[in-house]
């Protein structure tokens, strides 16, 4: 054994002892939830599985130390929703490249892209399981972990570009709402843009009248879900690895989503229209399982978050142009026609979806929409 952290000794130790771990809690996790989902009643099917997942983690935990205690390379297991061809995918890649590097191959990084491992809450639940290390969930994500703050992201058109979001995530806004994470088992590591939404669907949606009626998916934020009730639409939650087929199938009239997304889950393909909106923004919170991140050697954990610091500048160095190409791949495909507003139009848009901020000023928290608004130096309107 290496060094201690405080957890029992373990019973084996070397590579075998961390596969075997990761494994054991992915197969609990796995199993836990797929039993659950065949006996409970719908109703308690959330409480239960969280119930059967802790009691899982609680067991492994007794049998194996925590992943820093053994011998061989340590292995941090990323996992996200979104093809590797993306804005986050690409930053993960970098930080796995650089991660490597930095340590000098003790930590090693294994990328699990496109919903491969997990779907969207699952995977949050494997992360505070310890069934893998680090995520990068989008900003509208954390609410169903009792997180509501990270959702002022998403309020229609609170960011005009990247340069303001900067404001918010490099100032102490950005550090105070990273350390909230620490309650719930997660460290925040950085913040990773993708970039604006647009809206798609198989109508031309050119004014808040059109959304009327229609079936819009949504990430799960009730920001975003008070957005689309504002447009009249009813908003739908479903896991972004769900999207195309809904969409495809008609479950969905429609969605938004950065070029990027839609390009790479080929939305485009099962869309008539996408209006340029730009109305909203994706962006990503890096988190690390904090009794994991905390139990690394310092040399090590200094490596790491050199890794990520790069592997932030360079992913938020290109996500604009990334989406960018997307659009333009998607103008080329010409499977969906791209609807540009007028000022007038783009106007009535804004103005319809104004009340969401009061709508949501209870659970995002006023003072917290205030002090955002004052870091960007502008009302939402504008
Ligand atoms: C979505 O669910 O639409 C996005 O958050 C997916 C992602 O991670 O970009």
């Amino acid at each position: 054994m290496r060094r201690s952290n405080g957890f029992p000794r373990p019973l084996l130790t070397g590579n075998g002892v961390r596969a075997g771990f990761s494994l054991f809690m992915h197969l609990a996790y796995k199993v836990g939830r797929s039993a659950v989902w065949r006996v409970r009643p719908k109703n308690t099917q959330e409480d239960n599985m969280r119930q059967l997942i802790w009691a899982a983690a609680a067991i492994a935990a007794l049998a194996v130390s925590g992943p820093a205690m053994a011998d061989g390379p340590i292995v941090i297991k990323f996992s996200h929703v979104v093809a590797s061809d993306t804005p986050k995918g690409k930053a993960a890649d970098k930080f796995k490249e650089l991660a490597e590097k930095y340590t000098d191959g003790k930590v090693k990084v294994e990328v699990y892209p496109n919903s491969t491992l997990y779907k969207d809450k699952e995977e949050l639940e494997a992360l505070q399981l310890g069934a893998v290390q680090m995520l990068a969930p989008s900003n509208s994500k954390f609410g169903p972990i009792g997180i509501r703050e990270f959702e002022v992201f998403d309020l229609p058109y609170i960011l005009p570009d990247l340069k303001t979001l900067r404001k918010v995530t490099d100032g102490p806004l950005g550090g105070r709402l990273l350390k909230l994470l620490d309650s719930k088992g997660m460290t925040g590591l950085a913040y990773w843009d993708n970039g604006f939404k647009q809206m798609t669907a198989n109508k031309k949606l050119l004014a808040p009248a059109d959304f009327k009626g229609l079936k819009f998916r949504i990430q799960s934020s009730k920001v975003l879900e008070a957005q689309f009730r504002a447009l009249g639409s009813i908003p739908q939650v479903m896991a972004f690895g769900e999207v195309y087929q809904a969409l495809q199938t008609g479950v969905v009239d429609g969605q938004e989503n950065t070029w990027s997304n839609i390009y790479t889950q080929k939305m485009h393909e099962v869309q008539k229209y996408a209006t340029v909106t730009n109305h909203g923004y994706i962006g990503y919170v890096v988190v690390v399982n904090k009794k994991f991140w905390d139990g690394l050697p310092a040399d090590i954990r200094a490596g790491c978050e050199k890794a990520m610091k790069e592997a932030t500048e360079y992913g938020n160095g290109q996500s604009a142009k990334e989406n960018e190409d997307a659009l333009a791949e998607i103008k080329k495909a010409a499977r969906t026609e791209i609807v540009t507003l007028t000022p007038e139009q783009d106007e009535a848009m804004r103005k319809a979806m104004m009340p969401v901020y009061k709508d949501v000023a209870s659970r995002v928290g006023q003072p917290l929409i205030d002090e955002f608004l004052k870091e960007t130096g502008r009302s939402p309107i504008n």
